[in-house]
């Protein structure tokens, strides 16, 4: 496998986070990766392209979302998912588990804690007012498909 690289941009509405799972799914599938492998990475992008849905972009909902993806012939997958929404203030904060900004029957603070569980390593930089961009990184194990 050769080393790859795919951008996209979409606008962040809901209806686009299956759009980014799937481009996860199709991305990683030359790997061939296990049914828990592709998942995870789903789950994982799913709660960051939602995070810049439902927070990135306030009241208007406007705004674009950039999805990186690269991997390396040795199987390491980095995605990632950037806004140029409101920011996160305090990120050690919103990276711990439960946190939330959003009504708590809405939503449960676990976003975070999710994509650390499924994935090896997630980057989170953002800066108040110009964006927000959480970097996803996950080493496959090659040698399942032999
Ligand atoms: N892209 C983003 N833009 C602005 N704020 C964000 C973004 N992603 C996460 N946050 C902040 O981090 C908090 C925690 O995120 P998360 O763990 O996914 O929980 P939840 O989305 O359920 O609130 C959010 O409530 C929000 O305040
Ligand atoms: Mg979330």
């Amino acid at each position: 496998m050769k080393d790859n690289a795919v951008t996209v941009e979409f606008i962040a509405i809901p209806e686009n986070e299956k759009f980014a799972r799937m481009v996860a799914a199709a991305f990683t599938a030359p790997f061939d990766p296990t049914v828990e492998e592709v998942t995870e990475i789903k789950t994982a992008v799913s709660e960051a392209v939602s995070n810049a849905v439902i927070h990135a972009y306030g009241a208007s909902g406007k705004g674009l979302i950039r999805m990186e993806l690269w991997s390396s012939e040795k199987g390491t997958v980095t995605i990632v998912v950037e806004d140029y929404g409101i920011g996160i203030e305090d990120i050690t904060a919103a990276r711990a588990p439960l946190f939330t900004t959003a009504a708590v029957e809405e939503r449960s603070g676990m976003g975070f804690a999710i994509m650390e569980s499924f994935m090896d390593k997630v980057v989170v930089e953002s800066e108040k007012d110009k964006g927000t961009r959480v970097t996803l990184i996950k080493t496959l194990d090659l040698s399942c498909g032999l």
